[in-house]
Order: C-alpha cells, then sequence, then structure tokens
C-alpha cells in the first residue's frame, strides 16, 4: 500500500495553527494520535475526529485551544478521563491526558494512571492505531511510531503493539475493531491476534449490545462485509453476538439429496447486494433473509428439503433478534422484518408466467418498499450456472417493467382505498358492521385482479354491485 506521508499540508490548517501556537506557549506536549493520522497515511477522506495525547494537563490544552478558535464551543470536561472535547465548525478535537491503563476483569472501565506517550500509544488497541505526530516547537510534524505501525500499514497488518491477550482481555470490544478495520481497509489480522482473538471470543460478552452493534453496522456498511462475517465466525465470535446465522452453516445430504449451505448463500447475497445499495437496513435484511430456514428445515420425500413457511418464522426472529441486540424496535426493524417476510414473494412470480395480478398484488403488499425488495431478490441469485444466472436476472427485468407499467396505471405503492367505509355507509344507511368491511375488501381484490381501475368511479360501481349482493339498499340521494 502507499502511504501518504507529507503532512505539511494538513499541518498548516488552522486548526494545526492554533493547536501549534498554544502548545508552543504552555508547559504540556502534545501529538496527534490514533484514527486521524492513520487514515491520513491512507489518504482516506480526513477525519474529523481529531485526538490528542497531552504529557501535562489535555484540559488545560483544550481550553486554551477553544479560547483561540473563533466560535468554538465551549470545552466539555469528562473528569473521570481526564478527558476534554472541543467542538469547532464540524471538527470535533478530543484532549487526553498521556496514560498507563489497566483495565478490571469485569468491565471495560479503565484505571488510569499518567504516563509516557510511549506508554500511552502502547496501550492503544493496533500498531496501525498507534501512530502519532508532534506538535511540539522542537519536532513539528515528526512521526513517532515505536511499534513500527508505519511497516504494517504498508503491509495491510492489524498488530497489538501488547501481547494480543493482554490487549483484547484489556478491552474486548477490540476483537470487533479488529474484524472491522480488516474488512473496511481490506487488511489482514496478524495470526498471533487472531489466535487471541479466537481465544479470547468469549469476553466478548461482557461489551454493551450497542457498541458490538455499532461494530456490526460499520462492517455491514463495508463494499465486502462477508470478510468480516467469515472472520467472526472462524474466531467464535459470530456464535455469541449471532448464532441465528451459525445455524444456517453445513449441508446436509440423504438419499442423495443435498441442500445450500445457506451461511455461505447468505454472505454472497449480502455482498452482492452492498454492490447495489447502501441502505444499512437492506443489508440487514439481507443478512437475515434466511435464518428462517434453520428452525424449518425439514427432509420430505419425494420432495426433498423443505423450509416450509420460513420467511414467517425469519420475520419472527428478526424481531427477537434486533432485541437482544438492542437494536431499534422502529420502523427500521419493521423494514427489515418486511423484507424478510416477503423475500421469496418475488422470485415465485419471475420464476412463472409473470401475471399482472401477481404484479399488482406484490407492488400493493410491499407499497413503497417494493424496489428495494426487488434489489434484494436480484442480490439473491447466487447460482453458478451462467444460462440461469441470466434467466433469473432477465425475469427480474420484466418483473421491473411490469412493476412501471402497473404503477403508471394503477398507483399502488401506497394504495388508499378509492372508497372509504364512511361513504359505504352513507350510501347503504349502515352502522358499522362487517359488511363495509366485506365491500371493501370486494374493491381492493377487483382493483388487484385487474378487472376494474384504481379509480374512484368504477370503484363505485363495483361497491354498488357488491351491496346488491349482499341484499343492501343503496340510497341514491345521500351523494
Ligand atoms: N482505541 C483503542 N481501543 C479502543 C478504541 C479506541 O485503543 N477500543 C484508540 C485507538 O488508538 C484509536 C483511537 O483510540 O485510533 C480513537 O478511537 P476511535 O475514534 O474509536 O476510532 P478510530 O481509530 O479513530 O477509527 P474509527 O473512527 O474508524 O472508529
Amino acid at each position: 500500500m502507499k502511504l501518504l506521508k507529507d503532512f505539511s499540508k494538513t499541518l498548516s490548517s488552522p486548526v494545526f495553527k492554533v493547536l501549534q501556537e498554544v502548545i508552543a506557549n504552555s508547559d504540556a506536549k502534545g501529538f496527534v494520535i490514533g484514527g486521524f493520522v492513520r487514515d491520513h497515511l491512507l489518504n482516506r477522506s480526513q477525519k474529523k475526529d481529531i485526538d490528542i495525547v497531552a504529557l501535562g494537563s489535555g484540559i488545560d490544552l483544550a481550553l486554551a485551544v477553544q479560547k483561540k478558535l473563533p466560535g468554538a464551543k465551549g470545552v466539555q470536561i469528562f473528569k473521570t478521563y481526564g478527558t476534554a472535547m472541543v467542538q469547532w465548525e464540524d471538527i470535533d478535537l478530543e484532549f487526553v491526558g498521556a496514560r498507563k491503563e489497566s483495565y478490571s476483569k469485569e468491565s471495560r472501565n479503565p484505571e488510569v494512571k499518567p504516563g509516557t506517550l510511549e506508554d500511552d500509544q502502547n496501550r492503544r488497541d493496533f500498531t496501525i492505531n498507534a501512530l502519532a505526530i508532534s506538535l511540539n516547537p522542537e519536532d513539528y510534524g515528526t512521526l513517532i511510531d515505536p511499534f513500527n505501525g508505519l511497516k504494517d500499514l504498508e503491509q495491510g497488518i492489524l498488530r497489538t503493539p501488547l501481547d494480543p491477550d493482554i490487549t483484547y482481555s484489556d478491552d474486548p470490544l477490540r476483537m470487533m475493531r479488529a474484524i472491522r478495520f480488516a474488512t473496511q481497509l481490506d487488511f489482514t489480522i496478524d495470526s498471533a491476534s487472531f489466535d487471541a482473538i479466537s481465544r479470547n471470543a468469549h469476553r466478548i460478552d461482557i461489551i454493551t449490545k450497542e457498541r458490538i452493534v455499532e461494530e456490526l453496522n460499520k462492517i455491514l456498511m463495508t463494499p465486502k462485509p462477508s470478510k468480516g462475517f467469515i472472520l467472526m465466525e472462524k474466531t467464535g465470535l459470530l456464535k455469541r453476538i449471532l448464532p441465528e446465522l451459525i445455524d444456517l452453516k453445513g449441508v446436509e445430504e440423504i438419499e442423495g439429496q443435498k441442500h445450500k449451505d445457506n451461511f455461505y448463500h447468505t454472505l454472497e447475497v449480502v455482498d452482492n447486494l452492498c454492490k447495489n445499495s447502501n441502505d444499512l437496513w437492506l443489508r440487514w435484511a439481507a443478512l437475515l433473509h434466511d435464518i428462517g430456514k434453520a428452525p424449518t428445515k425439514k427432509f420430505k420425500p419425494p420432495v426433498g428439503w423443505t423450509f416450509h413457511n420460513h420467511e414467517f418464522v425469519g420475520a419472527k426472529m428478526t424481531y427477537r433478534l434486533f432485541k437482544r441486540l438492542k437494536m431499534p424496535l422502529n420502523e427500521k426493524m419493521k423494514f427489515v422484518q418486511k423484507m424478510v417476510f416477503m423475500s421469496s414473494r418475488p422470485i415465485i412470480i419471475a420464476e412463472e408466467q409473470v401475471t399482472d395480478s401477481a404484479i399488482r398484488r406484490l407492488v400493493f403488499d410491499a407499497g413503497p418498499f417494493i424496489d428495494d425488495l426487488i434489489t434484494l431478490c436480484e442480490a439473491d441469485i447466487t447460482t453458478k450456472n451462467p444460462e440461469r444466472f441470466k434467466r433469473y436476472h432477465n425475469n427480474f427485468k420484466i418483473v421491473r417493467e411490469k412493476i412501471i407499467g402497473v404503477e403508471e396505471k394503477d398507483h399502488l405503492r401506497n394504495f388508499q382505498p378509492p372508497i372509504s367505509g364512511e361513504v359505504i355507509m352513507k350510501c347503504f344507511n349502515l352502522k358499522p358492521s362487517r359488511e363495509i368491511g366485506l365491500i371493501k375488501e370486494a374493491i381492493k381484490e377487483a382493483i388487484l385482479e385487474g378487472e376494474i381501475p384504481n379509480e374512484q368511479k368504477a370503484a363505485f360501481e363495483k361497491m354498488k354491485t357488491e351491496g346488491k349482493k349482499l341484499g343492501l339498499i343503496f340510497h341514491e340521494k345521500t351523494i
């Protein structure tokens, strides 16, 4: 990997000029450290969080910097951690005193003691995150790299500065971070680290679900999340975090009939989807679309392997999984559930003769999410047979075209009944009753079947006919 080692432009920006001046006029020393340095070297888009390590009081430095940055917000001080934050424009500057840390076995909360810069670098997660740049007058702009982080960056390796068993056991979230960085940067986890993660995987249980999900989301937002999920599986983290996916692993054979390995299939679907959608929740839907297959799997001769109702079961599991991981139980969860529940519908349609009414029903049921659903189904095509691959994709092309046609005509995406219950009640002089539901349902069915267009006039006529069938008397004068 070619690294961008020239910091001069970055270090001459207004924020760094102020930092330089404040540090030069204080007793403290200061260094930029961590993700900002790493991302600069990798030429990744410039981070807006800048971490500054201070030898001396980080809080005093923060206060002095805040005074010199016009419009900077007041300093936020976190006394217990000895950290202070200054926000200026869209930049967050975080100041922290250099420290040695030791963590307790039961929680992530460290006991903090002051230390040297090297102590501070040493206690960080990876050598590539321990790189620091001096902001001090004697060597402004010099890279300080006691653990060969630069070499690891160049070679694409994630390695811990300390013995990895200590680094991961100190803060088990780092195991997820290792896998997340490996996926985001397409790096390799050093083998000693990989073994240590495997040994310490159980320690992930002390990490809050929210932090774990943050890492999962970052993995899902990479171009090829499968790399991260395979690493999680191999190290034993996945079975503690998402056992539902582990249950999809493996191929069974009975009477010469095999089913596919739904774990690897799922990962392929996720990777495929990522080429066409940046939506985190649709990516979650791809990850979970087959989870109902493990509990519903049965071998039924002569049909072979069946996963009856797996979409329904999968949608129920989605709710429980979101709840367990303390993910939002709001419309995002409902969206994922809906995608899981409907994930086979377009496939069935595409395989058969595509009728207009089938398309209408699909659009009606998927509502505003119809395009997402088709995108998910296209990603679900993982056949290695080129002829079939082409045919399935082509079928979906036809489905998409038909959806456009149906939409132009009938606007079913956000379906509102063209005749309300109130109108029906007035026309037939009815109190709230079963008949109203029956008439509304008959109108909807007629529209979906293509018997009548999705228009008020036609729906009104249909209402009259249905009322008559039910023996109701139509009151002309009421309208
Ligand atoms: N760090 C650590 N252990 C952690 C979290 C963070 O050692 N569990 C250190 C690393 O040096 C890291 C720095 O704190 O570079 C800042 O952490 P953070 O802002 O969470 O991550 P970044 O590395 O900046 O990267 P990203 O924003 O992609 O998470």
